[in-house]
């Protein structure tokens, strides 16, 4: 099938890219010229495991293309997939005007009938307005407009693994030859018939991905409903965090026996500084926004987005209860991505973490393996270094912001020597408790028993 995707962000190129894997011929399409220059060039804007592989192999054999015109995109497509960006505006609602910008685009240069899908995460009832938008501005174009919605569930760092072995394919549609035709695009997904790049060694035994086929508003609600839920669980691990840091019980242990509990799973119930990127913080906002106006007040969702705001917070207090005086200290961090294996900054805890030590007077220097280049755009006043080790020479405190596995491969001893003061805290729970201390570091985390936690009644 000519598959068309309209904005290359993690969305449009992931989907872009994995549907060429899978046999499509597909056209993509960036209103930003620089970036797209960049993908002509066959340069990544961002670092995802396995697509930049997958891309230039994909463009190399002839089924992916990068278009300078957005009329020949949507013209050259059967599907066209719109993935352009939807930011939280000030209020917390989604910015839905590039959806707009691209409906209207989408009408006006069609020739021929298409369906058109939405894979940007949106509010219920984007469907309707997208419809709307199609027949009216498209009203003169002799084009007939099928719209459908198919919410992305790709995690940042995984994309490419969860496009191609997704536990569910969503659907919302509105009749049968679009939900025949977008079963006939993900066929290959559904049957495992690709060269998986995630498991060369062949993905025998991956389970076959469900296609729920739902209305369209159903479908936009699964997305926000998800991603809801996920960061609702967070929090509540977090809740869990500061009262076993209260009552001297291990968070996970806690969680790790929850987790058996089939009706739980043991997924997202891990304590530490809260999420960030781009779609949780978001989208828990979006949500609450969309309840509002429909006279719904989601006080627990406010609480989750609350709490998670506290977590920074409270560790923060931590820091300031273990160096006394934080002014002219200096501080090193480890990690500035979101979570690992990305260089996403976006409302990274790390970031917001090292915002706030600099305003207490703090004098950070900071180490992220990918994601050094965003974050010297975004916070400035940080000193970057080389390596952890750089990061952790003549430090008061080392704090851990980011799960990244190869901190917990780093030589502690030698960190340990060469920092001002062995004060280590770590935000994510990365190290073993028991071996960091024989090292001779002072060391605390979240919601495991420390000693030295704050609020532990005396
Ligand atoms: C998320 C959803 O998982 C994905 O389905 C959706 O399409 C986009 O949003 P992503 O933003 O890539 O994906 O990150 P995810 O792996 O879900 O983590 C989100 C945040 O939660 C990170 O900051 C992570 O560190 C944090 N997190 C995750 C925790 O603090 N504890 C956990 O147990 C899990």
């Amino acid at each position: 099938m000519r598959i068309s995707v309209i904005g290359c962000g993690y969305v449009g190129l992931v989907t872009g890219t994995c549907l060429a894997e899978v046999g499509h011929s597909v056209v993509c399409f960036d209103s930003d010229t620089a970036k797209a220059q960049m993908l002509r060039d066959g340069r990544m804007p961002i670092y995802e495991p396995h697509l930049e592989e997958l891309f230039l192999r994909n463009r190399q054999e002839g089924r992916l293309s990068l278009a300078e015109d957005a009329g020949e995109t949507v013209r050259s497509g059967d599907a066209i997939f719109i993935c352009v960006g939807t930011p939280p505006l000030e209020n917390g609602d989604s910015d839905l005007s590039a959806i707009d910008h691209v409906a209207r685009m989408i009408a006006s240069e069609a020739r021929s009938p298409k369906l058109v899908v939405e894979k940007s995460t949106v509010p219920v009832r984007t469907g309707q307005e997208l419809k709307r938008a199609l027949a009216v501005y498209g009203r003169n174009s002799g084009s007939k407009f099928r719209v459908a919605s198919n919410p992305e569930f790709l995690r940042e760092g995984t994309g490419v693994e969860d496009f191609l072995h997704p536990d569910r394919i969503v659907v919302g549609v509105e009749d049968e030859q679009t939900e025949r035709q977008l079963r006939e695009i993900y066929q290959p997904v559904l049957d495992g018939k690709f060269r998986c790049p995630v498991h060369p060694s062949g993905c025998q035994g991956a389970p076959e991905p469900a296609f729920v086929v739902t209305t369209i508003a159903s479908s936009e609600l699964i997305k926000h409903a998800s991603n809801s839920f996920l960061a609702l669980k967070i929090s509540y691990a977090n809740a869990l965090a500061d009262l076993c840091e209260r009552l001297g019980a291990n968070v996970e242990e806690v969680t790790r026996a929850m987790g058996l509990d089939p009706r739980i799973g043991p997924h997202f119930l891990r304590a530490g500084l809260g999420f960030g990127g781009f779609c949780f913080p978001k989208d828990i906002q979006a949500f609450i926004r969309l309840a509002e106006r429909a006279g719904m007040d989601f006080r627990l969702l406010k609480e989750a987005e609350s709490l998670n705001h506290h977590q920074i917070e409270r560790f923060v207090e931590k820091i300031r209860h273990a160096l006394w005086v934080v002014r002219d200290k200096r501080i090193g961090l480890l990690g500035l991505a979101f979570k690992a294996n990305t260089d996403d900054t976006r409302f990274s805890p790390a970031l917001k973490l090292a915002a706030r030590l600099l305003a207490e007077g703090a004098e950070v220097h900071a180490y992220d393996p990918q994601a050094m280049e965003k974050a010297r755009t975004e916070l400035p006043g940080v000193n970057y270094e080389a390596d952890a080790y750089a990061v952790a020479r003549g430090a008061d405190a080392l704090v851990i912001a980011t799960e990244w596995p190869e901190f917990a491969r780093l030589d502690w001893e030698k960190i340990q020597a060469e920092m001002a003061r062995p004060l280590l805290m770590d935000g994510r729970n990365l190290l073993d408790p028991k071996t960091i201390r024989a090292l001779g570091f002072e060391y605390q985390s979240v919601g495991r028993p420390d000693g030295d936690s704050i609020g532990l009644p005396a």
